[in-house]
């Protein structure tokens, strides 16, 4: 197996249906209008020297190495800033060129030190390359450090900066800027004083580097060099693969060396992320090596006993007989299944498989349901589909971006620098968050409107931003009467037309001036093409699933559905939450959200899977606590998911959990809802397996093996194992077999196969004979149901209400270096950027209550206690209160109600209300919870073999 090899065309693709004829070295090429002749050459397989320029940055012309001359011009113009022109001839290797790229070349190489034996890049440095391409064999100038650069930066976990090997190309400050939006970068200095500073002169680690690593990627000498390079060498052979953190879905090449992981290349083929990534995808890969990793199988009879590792066989054997020995003393409802929005599409089918026809019952449920289940019930409702509307491509034709309750440049940061760049170019932006995220302000980028409502009200504001549509006639008639029912939309016209929907009105409720709220709403219905990104911020509330209903009534009454640029688009947390809704996790619905209830359906999977199915809804994840606390649930299998940490009320859920009498996990640590475990059953990382992730595109992407499984099972043959021990076979050799049942099964799957991934890179779905090769944008010429349905969305304020003893209210969120319950991020050195949860709190709030920065503080709710620390800031409201829910040792789902959507059980994670107060340190039940949690986490020592 060899290097994917991606060609560096120079310079950026362009898009034109107008197309130019030159010659370039006597030979026709036909381009897109606005093609630079580099990239012309390139494309014809004529290679031009270069140092400055590389496809994904606009070109800069500082390097004065790929010139060309040109018939009819004088000198010699660099052919990375020069546009083709219809009937141009090119020429490309004269002795004249040759002699004056030779020049060029010993002036850079004079002023680099000549050690590329020992030299970390040596075999990967385009200016060595560059200088055999130019035929460069003495340097008249030798190299005699006149000008002695400034020390290293090592100060990154992840990646050096050697000045001394700068050639001030600025390939890393334009990276900074137009492929990651965060201007970190500067060229400071004049002349061979010239150097790259990170921030003001600062180390990159203080300065505003947020680690996205795009730098190093453009850096074309050693300078700027992963770490991971340095110490285990160039890689050797590579596979395309997806990341396993967000649900951007960013495509990779997996460098490796032998079968080690030596970088993670961003994929410039990759649909989704177009050769760019973050300090996840790209750096936090290093926990799949880390010592915690559990290899072994391991059970115990009690969960105070220390674990005992035990073989696969003997592991699997004790989850099938106490499984069965379960449904014979309770009943075949008493166990259960949880799939994982991290895990494959093939291991989350096989789950709700082996639960629906091996359980012989439909308890099965995802971890999706504490995220996106709402967005799942709204769009399907609205439009048919519970799906997002577009690919992130539509971006680029984006005149009105609206951000409601995500946070994108922490939570999608790869989605985000594209959306920032739109921006950069002149779209316009609505923010609708409690919070002043980045977004609102940051280099080059501001907000037109800021709706920074108060935490619950989303329903309130966007029936608000209705309101000002519809009675100043904003509405686009033409697309309402052709597309939507139309009786419903005058009814929900007439609805939100009523004056308690106005502004003015709203404002009493949400705080958002009237004014902001009507600005915005004339911005997004007047301002082009307008598309909505949307986050748990909108899903995770008592009215989740009334939001995306009133986000899609507000697409739908501007028109801004069915074409590039408009859409409603979910920005999925997790890598897989969408392929794990497609996959038939909830207890409701099969594979494609068809309900457990229809026989036509039922009988289709009955017959391929030779199982009768039960037609009744099984339970959801807050019912099969509830039952089990009540007695009549007892057994449960956990593929992938730490719902001890990342459920709410987590007093519930240890309740729920301690309950039952046998707990299987399948996890790569002993994660936290472990401690209530029977049998822990290692899993594999991304790295280990073969399968697919489905991003918030709707995006089928191949995850690629790269590593042997280190505990000797993929996640899908534990599965597996499990079915065939409980007399319920599944005879699989591949994950490709896998999806092919799905697609055997599904009609929006129907045309999916590992072959097709293979050729095309990645596919969207529904993928059918009407589109066999995806379908990028939805409800073009139709909505999937038929006519887009207008729904009533009255504001109904949530139960959980301030008041003297609660008088904040707090929201969650997440932060760009680490991952939902940490559990990958946590161990790796994304460390160095966040080691504790901390509590965001307005200065007006923490001095009425005595806190300074860095305190310890207690927060309350009624649920529960937790304490941490505080960080005064005013990006939140005064009111307001926020933390992140990283750390197993804040758990802050503590305090979080068991509230939750009407419609979906999403709990209400958004709004709590709480006290802070000032503390002392770590609460006593924090303290007795960690003690426990060590205690849970004893492995027994394995005993010796008799001599
Ligand atoms: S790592 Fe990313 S954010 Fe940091 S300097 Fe490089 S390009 Fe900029
Ligand atoms: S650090 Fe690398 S990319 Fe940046 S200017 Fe120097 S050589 Fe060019
Ligand atoms: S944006 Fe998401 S998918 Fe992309 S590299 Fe980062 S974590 Fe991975
Ligand atoms: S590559 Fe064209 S000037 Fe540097």
């Amino acid at each position: 197996m060899s290097l994917v090899h991606e060609i560096d065309y120079g310079t950026p693709r362009v898009d034109s249906a107008t197309t130019v004829t030159l010659t370039i070295d006597g030979r026709a090429v036909t381009v897109p209008e606005g093609t630079s002749v580099m990239r012309a050459a390139m494309e014809m397989g004529t290679e031009i020297p270069k140092l400055c320029s590389t496809d994904m940055l606009e070109s800069f012309g500082s390097c004065r190495l790929c010139l060309v001359e040109i018939e009819g011009r004088n000198g010699t113009p660099s052919s990375c800033t020069t546009p083709v022109t219809e009937g141009m001839a090119v020429r490309t290797q004269t002795d004249r060129l040759k002699r004056l790229r030779r020049g060029v070349m010993e002036l850079y190489i004079s002023d680099h030190p000549l050690d590329c034996l020992t030299c970390a890049a040596n075999g990967d440095c385009e200016l060595q390359t560059q200088a055999g391409a130019v035929g460069l064999r003495d340097v008249r100038y030798g190299y005699d450090n006149k000008h002695p650069a400034p020390p290293k930066d090592e100060s990154n976990p992840y990646f050096t900066y050697d000045p001394e090997k700068c050639i001030v190309c600025s390939r890393c400050v334009r990276a900074c800027e137009e492929v990651q939006g965060t201007f970190a970068l500067t060229i400071a200095g004049r002349g061979f004083g010239s150097v790259v500073s990170a921030g003001m002169a600062e180390e990159f680690l203080a300065s505003e580097c947020v680690s996205c690593g795009a730098c190093v990627q453009a850096c074309p000498t050693a300078t700027l060099t992963e770490k991971s390079v340095i110490d285990i060498g160039q890689p050797e052979h590579s596979v395309v693969t997806t990341c396993a953190y967000c649900g951007v879905g960013c495509a990779f090449k997996a460098e490796m060396r032998g079968d080690e992981v030596v970088r993670m290349v961003p994929f410039k083929d990759g649909k989704a992320n177009r050769g760019h990534s973050c300090v996840k995808g790209r750096f936090a890969w290093g926990y799949t090596n880390h010592g915690d990793r559990i290899l072994n199988p391991m059970i115990r009879e009690r969960i105070s006993d220390p674990w005992r590792e035990v073989s696969w066989d003997e592991a699997i054997g004790r989850v099938a007989s106490e499984f069965k020995r379960i449904q014979g003393a309770y009943g075949r409802g008493a166990i259960g299944g949880i799939t994982s929005s991290r895990c494959t599409n093939e291991e989350t089918f096989l789950v709700q498989k082996l639960v629906r026809a091996g359980f012989g019952n439909n308890n099965v449920d995802t971890c999706a349901r504490v995220c996106h289940s709402p967005t799942g019930y709204g769009l399907k409702t609205t439009f048919g589909t519970s799906a997002g509307t577009q690919d992130f491509d539509s971006v680029e034709h984006t005149d009105v971006v609206v951000v409601i309750g995500a946070n994108p440049t922490d939570g999608h940061p790869v989605f985000a620098s594209r959306m920032k760049k739109r921006l950069r170019d002149g779209a316009k932006l609505i923010v609708v968050d409690p919070r002043r995220i980045d977004l609102v302000r940051m280099p080059h980028v501001e907000a037109d409107y800021h709706l920074a409502l108060k935490p619950g009200t989303n329903v309130a504001v966007l029936d608000a931003m209705a309101h000002v549509i519809v009675t100043e006639g904003l509405f686009d008639e033409a697309f309402v009467h052709e597309r939507c029912d139309w009786d419903e939309f005058q009814e929900w016209a007439a609805f939100v037309a009523d004056p308690r929907n106005s502004p003015e009105e709203v404002e009493k409720v949400c705080g958002v001036p009237a004014e902001t709220i009507r600005g915005a709403a004339r911005l997004y219905a007047t301002g082009g093409n307008a598309a909505i990104y949307y986050g748990l911020g909108v899903t995770e509330h008592s009215q989740g699933s009334t939001t995306v209903m009133a986000v899609a009534n507000l697409a739908m009454a501007t028109g801004n559905i069915g074409r590039p640029g408009v859409g409603v688009n979910p920005l999925r947390g997790q890598n897989n939450v969408q392929g794990a809704c497609d996959m038939g996790s909830f207890p409701h619905e099969l594979p494609g959200y068809r309900h457990i209830s229809e026989d036509a359906t039922r009988t289709i999977f009955e017959s391929l899977w030779g199982a009768p199915l039960d037609r009744e809804p099984g339970l959801r994840i807050p019912n099969m606590l509830d039952a089990a606390v009540e007695g009549s649930f007892r057994g449960l299998y956990i593929q992938g998911e730490d719902i001890l940490q990342s459920d709410p009320n987590t007093h519930h859920v240890a309740a729920g959990l301690a309950a039952m009498e046998c707990v299987v996990v399948q996890d790569l640590f002993l994660n936290e809802t472990a401690n209530y475990a029977h049998i822990f059953l290692p899993g594999s990382t991304f790295l280990e397996k073969d399968g697919t992730f489905t991003n918030a595109e709707r995006r089928i992407q191949p995850v690629r093996k790269v590593m042997e499984s280190r505990s000797g099972m993929e996640d899908w043959q534990i599965t597996m194992a499990i079915a065939n021990a409980m007399g319920f076979p599944m005879t699989y050799d591949h994950p490709s077999e896998i999806m092919d049942e799905v697609a055997a099964l599904t009609p929006s799957f129907a045309g999916v196969s590992f072959d097709k991934l293979d050729r095309l890179g990645s596919i969207q779905w529904p993928c059918d004979e009407a589109a066999p090769e995806g379908t990028p944008v939805m409800h073009i010429d139709g909505f999937v149901r038929g006519k887009g349905r207008f729904v009533i969305t009255e504001y109904i304020p949530t139960d959980e209400r301030t008041g003297p003893r609660f008088p904040l209210l707090l929201t969650t969120g997440r932060i760009l270096s680490q991952y939902n319950v940490g559990a990958q991020t946590r161990r790796t050195a994304n460390a160095a950027w966040h080691q504790e949860d901390r509590l965001e709190i307005h200065p007006n709030d923490a001095e009425q209550r005595g806190i300074v920065e860095g305190d310890w503080v207690k927060l309350a709710s009624r649920t529960g206690e937790t304490t941490l620390r505080a960080t005064l800031t005013e990006r939140v409201a005064p009111g307001v209160v926020y933390t992140t829910f990283h750390h197993p040792d804040t758990q802050a789902n503590v305090v979080t109600t068991e509230f939750s959507d009407w419609a979906t059980n999403c709990p209400e994670y958004k709004v709590t209300a709480v006290q802070v107060a000032p503390s002392n340190g770590p609460s006593d039940w924090q303290r007795e919870y960690e003690a426990q949690a060590r205690a849970s986490r004893r492995i027994a020592p394995v005993a010796e073999p008799a001599e």
